[in-house]
């Protein structure tokens, strides 16, 4: 099951990341927002964080306008790792070297085909552990400061 949220900004791609990855059959849970109405994004953050952190779901998709806030918003989740990735080369390495557990997009910055394949790239993606998990467990020694 992947999680996926965003704020006004990001609906229209959440949207369309939604039905897209539907069809392909993956599960999708939507924990908003359901319209373009104004919504902040730390608060659009926060069901998404909570639903990979239970392991509810797997993975998380979060869209604000830039990808900008609601990954910042995300990163203070202890045990995220939420990447804004703008291209499909990015999606990949934050799978395999940085175990991102969410991927985050900027509604208004990447058009929609790019941000699908840059979702699926990163979805179909595993990482990599080795030396990258000796990296990753020194990012959470430092949430553990
Ligand atoms: C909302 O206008 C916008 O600030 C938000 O979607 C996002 O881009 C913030 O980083």
């Amino acid at each position: 099951m992947i999680a996926i949220g965003s704020d006004h900004g990001g609906y229209k791609l959440k949207e369309y990341l939604k039905n897209r990855l539907t069809e392909r059959g993956l599960q999708l849970k939507d924990y908003g927002v359901y319209s373009e109405e104004s919504a902040d994004y730390p608060d659009c953050a926060k069901p998404v964080c909570e639903a990979v952190l239970s392991g509810e779901c797997e993975r998380g998709i979060l869209v604000c306008g830039t990808g900008i806030g609601i990954s910042i918003a995300a990163n203070k989740f202890k045990g995220i790792r939420a990447a804004l990735c703008s291209d499909v080369f990015s999606a990949k390495m934050a799978r395999e070297h940085n175990d991102a557990n969410i991927i985050c997009l900027g509604g208004r910055v990447t058009g929609e085909e790019l941000a699908g394949m840059i979702v699926e790239t990163y979805l179909e993606a595993s990482f990599l552990g080795g030396r990258h998990a000796a990296r990753v467990a020194k990012i959470h020694e430092i949430e553990n400061f």
